[in-house]
């Protein structure tokens, strides 16, 4: 696979299905204007910005931020959330591997939920540290993809229904493939380079969709790792997935309860 991962596609149901809770995300917000001792003159960019989801409640309090993705109509929703207000958020289309900024423009740099989208991540790490200024902070949130250990808990239900998925895409003959570069690449990487890295949990909440609800989002291909199955070995996937569910999990309807986390890495480069 040698292009990124566009998330054109689910522009418009990315808020409703990725969205984190109010209280989670002012969480979120605090913890990272503390965490690098935010000031006005505090230079932020978020590369792979989306629609905003970590973005708007910082420029919302007047930060200076700046935002690169290759979605035009990710971007496009975030504008259309701040229209008609004054703010000091700059968008652009740009590519994570080809930064159109000067060394050092940085304070703070962010990709969250990004890297494993991407197959040059490695371009886009030496790129992101480029841009960054000495001793400035690049927070780093690995995406559902990249697991680290405790996410492979299967008593989380998601990372059955995963694990079972991709069972039935091998049982076809697929081989689900990671787009980019996974939590332990990166993490690896970093390491290698020198870097110091800091672990933290910002946020902890409770997610309560129905198996019903996971499914569905399956079947509507809302999940970028659904993006490269052949359509033919998809669909006959997904009845598959619905049919273990049902056996193994009984009614489909029963509300699920989920742990779900907000994890930052934090990385400093020497
Ligand atoms: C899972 S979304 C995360 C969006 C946002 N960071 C958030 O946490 O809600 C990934 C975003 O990265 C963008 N993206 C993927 N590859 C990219 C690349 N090479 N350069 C810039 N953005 C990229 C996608 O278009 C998408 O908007």
């Amino acid at each position: 696979m040698s292009t990124s991962v566009s998330f054109d596609r689910v522009s418009d149901i990315y808020d409703a299905t990725r969205g984190l809770p109010p209280e989670v995300s002012a969480q979120v917000t605090e913890y990272i204007l503390n965490l690098v001792s935010a000031t006005p003159d505090t230079k932020f960019l978020e590369v792979g910005i989306g629609t905003g989801r970590i973005a708007l409640p910082i420029v919302q309090q007047g930060f200076d931020y700046t935002g690169a993705d290759i979605s035009d109509n990710m971007l496009n929703e975030l504008r259309r959330k701040l229209e008609g207000a004054n703010h000091r958020l700059t968008l652009l289309n740009a590519d994570a591997t080809n930064l159109p900024f000067e060394d050092n423009s940085f304070d703070v740099v962010l990709t969250v939920h990004v890297l494993h989208l991407i197959p040059n991540w490695k371009q886009a790490l030496a790129e992101i540290r480029r841009v960054l200024k000495p001793n400035g902070f690049y927070l780093y949130s690995h995406g559902r993809i990249n697991l680290q250990p405790d996410d492979t808990d299967l008593s989380n239900l998601r990372s059955q229904l995963d694990k079972q998925w991709q069972t039935i895409l091998t049982n076809y003959g697929y081989e689900l493939k990671p787009y980019g570069g996974n939590a332990e690449e990166v993490l690896a990487e970093l390491a290698e380079q020198g870097a110091t890295v800091e672990f933290a949990v910002v946020a902890q909440w409770q997610s309560n969709l129905t198996l019903q609800d996971w499914l569905d989002r399956y079947e509507k291909k809302q999940y970028s790792a659904s993006w490269q199955v052949p359509d033919e070995i998809f669909s006959r996937s997904i009845p598959d997935l619905r049919q273990w569910a049902q056996q193994q999990y009984g009614s489909l309807d029963t509300p699920l309860s989920r742990d779900a986390r907000f994890k930052l890495a934090v990385v400093r480069w020497a």
